[in-house]
This record gives structure tokens, C-alpha cells and sequence, in this order.
């Protein structure tokens, strides 16, 4: 860095999850690249993936089951040519994992991996690391990334704006770089880079109850919003079934895999209900079970439900999930004696940024992998397990696409600085924190696991107003990690519900009661921003 905060990369990396450092890794012998993450490496969702991921990774499974159940789950929403290239490359980017060194859990006594079952499959097809598979890919590549020369990491810097500037030789606009916020000097830096990749993850921070980190807070969705890019299907955010409730527990997801070895859900009463909804009970897809457990909540009025694997051998639960049975031993349930109270809360942004195979974006180099990415793959609903798999091939796929572009891209030209001459420290702090939970409340309440046209108009009339005291705040005062969360949660939360205001049919995640069947044709909801200039190349 030269004095004036300038950073200068051939790859600008922005978040080190499984998608950013998946890509980093794939170009490390190709130049230089930059991998950012607003807080530690750690920090992102891969750090807390549970179950696994999803692959056809045995004979008694196949191509054909894995596209079939994925486009089942979809609801017929899934770009089937995008559902095909993730699976079709679903065992080359296991063995890459395993080529890197990530420990896979084996058969009891055996060389096979141990595959699990969830929701929405057909067949066990989920390769995993016990109940903890994100912290084994995670520590694995975070590992292999420090070992990297050509790879810097910058801890706690948060990617405020993207930096565009003209296309020498035409007069489109092409992204070169970020202005970042570092947290320890409290500055705005430069980064520029030939290639931008927005890795930042999803955004289900924006509901008050979520399963997530505190960094799903959308900033790369609205950074490429504002920067002009177009984003889809927002409406479809997936609300898990299983997260611990207990007053103390903070975001404790109880995974999946659980009823894939037999968990059944219960009423206090102790009677199954699954059966009253959905043919394959605790194994259907995630919006079935979560409307479900939601419907007989309220039904009931009571404030969550029972998940019980007690029924199986104490040793098998402890062998298999030792992450959700110390956890829960920590706030007293003993998981296997007793069962577990679980609510559902949101898990996954199913919509993004729009890319094509190659993760490109409507701008010129400027790429989007990951929970940040719409590629078409997830639909109406994502099965479990298959967002793994596409930060996986996606970052592969974009590391691939920017090699071959290399030659072509010239180094940016050096752009303006950050300005901050005309604002002051805030005195006024509680706004950020006040406007924070009203967003995350009135998101959980009116754009919730079921929605009606009423509370979507009072959620959007809510958040317009925010945008307006957000705008106001920017302008007059210094940035903090903090407001810029919250300006970019406004800002997705915006575009979630003016999504779901447009879709006029219940279909997957979206679940409208003035609108309770799904339409005759299955259409994606494409956000288009004013500045968007247009682009030329197909996206998905
Ligand atoms: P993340 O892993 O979320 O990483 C985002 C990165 O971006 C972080 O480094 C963050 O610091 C950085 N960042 C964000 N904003 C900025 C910014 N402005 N500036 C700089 N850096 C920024 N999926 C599965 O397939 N299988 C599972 O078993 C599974 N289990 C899950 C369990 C839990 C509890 C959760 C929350 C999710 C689970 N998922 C699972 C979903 C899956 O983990 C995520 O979709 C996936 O890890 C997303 O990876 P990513 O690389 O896109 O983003
Ligand atoms: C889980 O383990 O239940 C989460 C899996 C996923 O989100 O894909």
C-alpha cells in the first residue's frame, strides 16, 4: 500500500468463504490477488455449514437423480442447464476438496465416505465432516490460502462502493476495484484490480430470527444494485426448520441431517404432524416443513416445536452430530434423552446478483460467486446441500473465465480518492442501532415464511422511509462498519419486498395468501436498477 491508501491487485476478492477463497485458490498461480473479509476469515456462513454437501458421489446415485431432485424442490424455477453444470461437476470439486486436504467423514471401519441424507434428496448423496463439514472446508482452505504467496488476506476491511470507471477504447463502464473501510485505522482504502469478485455471501441477517453470522448482511447484492447490476428472484429467501430455541442460544442451527438419520418433529404433545402436510414428513423439501412447523405454531400458539432422534443409539447421536449435541448439552438438552425445541429461521438468500456460468455479471469484470450469485440453480426453493456445491463450481467456473481473459484486461487507471471532507463524526448513534432491529422486525413479521399483499405495502412503505433517514445519515456523517450494514440490509430488504410484491402466485419459499396456488407459467423476478447500462453477455 503506498501512503495514500492505494492497493494495487490483478484480483479483488471480496469475502473468504467457500466461493472467495475457492477462487482465490484456483488463480494463486496466475498473479496476485487480494482476498477481503469484513471481519475475520472465519466470519462468513462456511464456517457454520453443518450437514454437508451435496454430490453424486456413488453408483447407486446418479446425474439424472440429482438434476431431478433438484428441479422438484425449485418448483419450477430452476434453470435446468444451470442445475445440470453444477452437478455434472459436483465430483470434480469433492476431489479438489479432498485434494486440498479437508477430512471427510469415512464408514465405520472402511475407506468409503459416509454419505447422509436430506430434505429433497432421493438418495444419500451428502459427503460431510461429521455435523461440523464448514469448519473442516473452511480451516482446510484458509489454511492452503495463507500458504499462498500470491494470495493477501485483509482481515476486518468491509467493501463500501465498487469502483467504476470507462472501458479504454469504448464507453462502457468496467468495475476496477473497491473503496474498503478498515476498521482498525477507520479510513477508507483504495483497492483496485483488473478483476472484481464479489464473494460477499447472502443476506438473512435481514430477518430478525436467522440461523446466520452477523456478516449476512447482503453487501455484496446492494454494492452491484447501486453499481448498476441487475438481481433476481429476492423474494425467495429460505427460512430453515430447525434452529434451536432457547432464550440464551444465539443463531443455533440444528441441522438437517438429523432427520436424515430418522429425527422426527413433534408437537409438545408429543404427536407427529409432518404426516398431515407432506407425504415424505420430515424429509420434504425446506419450504414444506418450515410452512409446516410455522402453520401449527400459530394454530397452537405455542413458540416452537419438538425435534427428537432420542429413539436412536445414544452413541450413534453423539458419533454423528458431536457439534449439536455438546451445543445443546451447553443450554441443558441432553439430545440423547430428550428432544430438542426448534423454530425456523432465515437461512439462505435463494436470489442475487445475476451471473452467468462464468459468474460474470451485467458488468464488465466484475464477478459474483456464491450466496451472493443468482445462477438459476436454486429456484423457488434450494435443496440442502446444493449451495455448498455451487460456491464450489461457480468460483471454479469464474477462476476459469478470468485465466483465460487475462492477457486481455489492462491495469486500471488510478481512481479519485474516498471523500470525506464534507462530513463529521455522528452524534447520533442509537439511529444505526434503533433502525437496525426496526428493519430485521418488521422484515420477520411482514415479509416473512407467509406474506400478504397488506403487510408487504406496510413493509415497503417502512423501509422507504428508512432509505430516507439512511441517505440523510450518509451524507452528513463518517462511515462505521455498522451504518454501512445497515444501509445495504435497507437496501436488500427493498428489493425483497418489492420482489415479492410482483410475484403474484405462492410458489416455493413465497407463500402469498391473497395468492395461495402457483401461476401457470414460472417466471423469475428480474430487478432492473436506473443505472443499469445494459451488457452483452447472456446471462442466466
Ligand atoms: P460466506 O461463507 O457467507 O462468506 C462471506 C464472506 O464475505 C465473509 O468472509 C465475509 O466477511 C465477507 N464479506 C461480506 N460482506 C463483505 C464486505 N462488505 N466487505 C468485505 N468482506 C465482506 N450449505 C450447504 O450446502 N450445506 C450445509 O450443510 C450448510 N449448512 C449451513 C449451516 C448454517 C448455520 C448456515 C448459516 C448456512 C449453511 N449452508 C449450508 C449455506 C452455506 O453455508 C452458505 O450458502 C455458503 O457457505 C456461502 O458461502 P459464500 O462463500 O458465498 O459466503
Ligand atoms: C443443514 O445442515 O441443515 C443445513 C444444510 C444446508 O443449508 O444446506
Amino acid at each position: 500500500m503506498n501512503a495514500t491508501g492505494y492497493l494495487s491487485h490483478d484480483v479483488l476478492v471480496i469475502g473468504s468463504g467457500a466461493a472467495g477463497l475457492t477462487l482465490a485458490l484456483h488463480l494463486a498461480g496466475q498473479g496476485r490477488v487480494a482476498v477481503l473479509s469484513k471481519g475475520r476469515l472465519q466470519d462468513g456462513s462456511t464456517w457454520f455449514a453443518q450437514g454437508g454437501i451435496a454430490a453424486v458421489l456413488n453408483d447407486s446415485d446418479s446425474t439424472e437423480a440429482h438434476v431431478a431432485d433438484t428441479l422438484v424442490a425449485g418448483a419450477g424455477l430452476c434453470h435446468e442447464d444451470a442445475v445440470r453444470f453444477t452437478v455434472e461437476n459436483g465430483r470434480d470439486s469433492i476431489q479438489w476438496l479432498i485434494d486440498m486436504g479437508v477430512d471427510f467423514t469415512r464408514e465405520p471401519g472402511g475407506t468409503e465416505f459416509h454419505l447422509t441424507r436430506e430434505g429433497g434428496h432421493s438418495a444419500r448423496r451428502i459427503i460431510h465432516s461429521a455435523d461440523a463439514t464448514g469448519r473442516a472446508v473452511s480451516s482446510t482452505l484458509i489454511e492452503q490460502a495463507l500458504q499462498q504467496p500470491n494470495i493477501e488476506v485483509f482481515e476486518n476491511h468491509l467493501a463500501v462502493d465498487l469502483i467504476l470507471q470507462a472501458d479504454p477504447g469504448s464507453e462502457k463502464l468496467r468495475c476496477t476495484g473497491a473503496y474498503v473501510f478498515d476498521s482498525a485505522s477507520d479510513s477508507v482504502k483504495v483497492f483496485q484490480a483488473r478483476f472484481v469478485v464479489l464473494a460477499t455471501g447472502g443476506a438473512s441477517k435481514v430477518y430478525l430470527y436467522t440461523s446466520n453470522p452477523d456478516s449476512a448482511s447482503g453487501d455484496g447484492i446492494a454494492m452491484a444494485w447501486r453499481a448498476g447490476c441487475r438481481v433476481a428472484n429476492m423474494e425467495f429467501n429460505q427460512f430453515h426448520p430447525t434452529c434451536l430455541f432457547h432464550p440464551k442460544a444465539k443463531s443455533f442451527l440444528v441441522t438437517e441431517a438429523l432427520r436424515g438419520e430418522g429425527a422426527q418433529l413433534k408437537l409438545p404433545s408429543g404427536e407427529r404432524f409432518m404426516a398431515r402436510f407432506d407425504e415424505r414428513m420430515e424429509l420434504a423439501p425446506r419450504d414444506i416443513v418450515a410452512r409446516a412447523i410455522d402453520h401449527e405454531m400459530k394454530r397452537l400458539g405455542i413458540d416452537c416445536v419438538l425435534l427428537d432422534i432420542s429413539h436412536k443409539p445414544a452413541d450413534f447421536v453423539r458419533d454423528h452430530f458431536p457439534t449439536v449435541y455438546e451445543n445443546c448439552l451447553r443450554y441443558g438438552i441432553d439430545i440423547t434423552r430428550e428432544a430438542i425445541p426448534v423454530v425456523p429461521a432465515a437461512h439462505y438468500t435463494c436470489g442475487g446478483v445475476m451471473v452467468n456460468q462464468r459468474g460474470r455479471t451485467d458488468l464488465s469484470n466484475l464477478y459474483a460467486i456464491g450466496e451472493t450469485s443468482f445462477t438459476g440453480l436454486h429456484g423457488a426453493n434450494r435443496m440442502a446441500s446444493n449451495s455448498l456445491l455451487e460456491c464450489f463450481v461457480y468460483a471454479r467456473s469464474a477462476a476459469q473465465d478470468i485465466a483465460q481473459r487475462w492477457q486481455q484486461v489492462s491495469a486500471p487507471q488510478t481512481a479519485a480518492p474516498w471523500d470525506a471532507s464534507r462530513v463529521i463524526d455522528s452524534d447520533e448513534a442509537v439511529v444505526i442501532s434503533h433502525n437496525w432491529d426496526e428493519l430485521r422486525r418488521f422484515m420477520w413479521d411482514y415479509v416473512g415464511i407467509v406474506r400478504s399483499r397488506k403487510r408487504l405495502q406496510r413493509a415497503l412503505n417502512r423501509v422507504e422511509l428508512l432509505q430516507r433517514e439512511i441517505g440523510e445519515y450518509y451524507s452528513h456523517y463518517r462511515v462505521s462498519s455498522d451504518f454501512l450494514e445497515l444501509r445495504n440490509l435497507a437496501i436488500v430488504a427493498e428489493l425483497i419486498i418489492r420482489s415479492a410484491l410482483s410475484r403474484r402466485e405462492s410458489r416455493g419459499l413465497h407463500y402469498n395468501i391473497d395468492y395461495p396456488e402457483p401461476g401457470a407459467i414460472a417466471r423469475d423476478t428480474i430487478l432492473v436498477p436506473t443505472n443499469f447500462a445494459g451488457q452483452d453477455i447472456k446471462l442466466a
